[in-house]
């Protein structure tokens, strides 16, 4: 008899204790804390044809989008697909989906999934990498979507609901529900203390709406659950940082920086990103990051593998810009361009990364008109780029200093005003209150909001 995972899925197994590792790999996943890959290595060396975990692995490195573990992702696959136990057809649907991330790219990955979790929409690890890439790719109504797919399906008692739910909440921040948002994560993170997804979604309704000392109180209150081995520390520190920087101005922004962005010898391509992009946004506020920039920059040419995640090459591309050489710049431009060749996303590398390249080398330079002039077509396909709003206001905000810069001053109120948008609609008649909502108060108003 085939033995399942705690939320029903079948795995070809005939081990219990595979499916004890599985089980927690998924709930480590799922709560975005350390470290799954080391609970899923060590079952795989009791129990080596354990098909699902040779998945989950693969998934896993995917789901980090970092370039540097695409290779291992696709070894992990080569190893599924030589076990002596026959995969069941879910497994065998992800191996196919995985399979094409690795070989075509994650834009092939996510569209394979796509059809994957709509045939199995209880499959946890599937659903929350198609979540993921939906945003790496820029995919915002997919954000939201997917999870309405899924989740009737699911029981409201089940223990992985709330990770659901935290995704649904993220979903409907970053399509502009501000008030359901906010409702349903903090709902989520008060029956499941792990979900620090739930945690992020909140941050980003805090972020969008110019709530900044709530986003300083709710990132304070919860610093506990995630600040450590945690795979979004980084990522929340960020969003600290920006409150940080709102509330107490550069100094404390940048103090957050050295104590918990700045790389290190863990980092991946996402910390690396946000270490860039805060620098940056102190930069555009005139601080002077110093020595920062060529500690991060080193750590991005150490990297060889390019042109897989448009969104982390444009902040390599950022750093570049500021701390290296012309040579340098251009040698990663070229590097770039080879590897996203004849991947599906490719217009993003070509119509966003490398356009924002020659932007950012502008305004290093000091050409504020010529970099403005170069930015302002590309915002409107930034969304191409993947990431959130928030992270990619860094093109807007860019765009809008450089105008200032070079006296444009119409053109530095319009992008203001573009700036103001998402604060303006989240002050509009939206809710403000923060009480916790039922699961049928807060479902009934995502369902009234989509
Ligand atoms: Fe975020």
């Amino acid at each position: 008899m085939a033995l399942h995972d705690q939320y029903g899925q079948a795995l070809s197994t005939a081990n219990a204790s595979s499916v004890t590792a599985y089980d927690r790999t998924i709930e480590l996943f799922s709560g975005f804390r350390r470290d799954p890959l080391a609970v899923i290595g060590q079952a795989l060396e009791q129990d080596p044809d354990f098909v699902s975990g040779h998945l989950a692995r693969a998934a896993l490195m995917l789901g980090s989008f970092d370039p540097m573990l695409v290779t291992m992702a696709g070894q992990c696959l080569d190893v599924a697909a030589a076990c002596r136990t026959s995969p069941n057809g879910r497994e065998r649907s992800l191996q196919g989906a995985l399979r094409a991330w690795v070989t075509e790219g994650m834009d092939a990955g996510n569209r394979a999934l796509d059809r994957h979790v709509v045939d199995h929409p209880r499959d946890m690890l599937a659903i929350q990498l198609a979540h993921l890439s939906d945003l790496m790719l820029g995919r915002t109504a997919m954000l939201r979507d997917r999870l309405a797919r899924v989740l009737q399906k699911w029981d409201q008692d089940e223990p992985g609901y709330p990770y659901l739910q935290a995704m649904l909440a993220f979903g409907l921040e970053e399509n502009g529900s501000y008030g359901q948002a906010e409702a349903l994560g903090r709902h989520a993170l008060e029956r499941q203390p792990n979900c620090t997804w739930a945690v992020h979604a909140v941050a980003h309704v805090y972020e969008m709406s110019g709530r900044t000392e709530a986003g300083l109180r709710w990132l304070e209150q919860t610093r506990a659950r995630w600040q450590s081995q945690n795979i979004l520390s980084v990522h929340n520190h960020w969003h600290l940082a920006l409150f940080r920087l709102e509330h107490d101005g550069a100094d404390a922004a940048m103090a957050l920086y050295d104590e918990a962005i700045a790389p290190t010898a863990e980092s991946l391509a996402m910390n690396l990103s946000d270490g860039t992009a805060l620098l940056w946004r102190l930069t555009l506020q005139g601080a002077d990051a110093g020595w920062r920039w060529s500690a991060l920059a080193e750590r991005w040419l150490q990297r060889p593998t390019w042109g897989r995640t448009a969104f982390t090459d444009l902040h390599a591309v950022l750093c570049m810009a500021v701390s290296g050489s012309d040579e340098q710049s251009q040698a990663l431009a070229e590097a770039i361009r080879r590897g996203a060749a004849g991947h599906g996303t490719a217009t993003a590398w070509s119509s966003v990364v490398l356009p924002a390249q020659r932007a950012f080398i502008d305004f290093v330079a000091g050409e504020y008109r010529a970099c403005a002039d170069r930015l302002l077509p590309l915002l409107p396909q930034a969304q191409a780029v993947g990431g959130s709003h928030a992270q990619r206001e860094l093109l807007l905000l860019t765009a809008r200093c450089a105008a200032e810069h070079c006296g444009d001053n119409a053109l530095a109120d319009a992008l203001g005003g573009q700036l103001q948008q998402s604060r303006r609609l989240a002050h509009r008649g939206l809710s403000q209150d923060t009480r916790p909502r039922s699961d049928s108060e807060a479902l009934a108003e995502f369902a009234m909001a989509v």
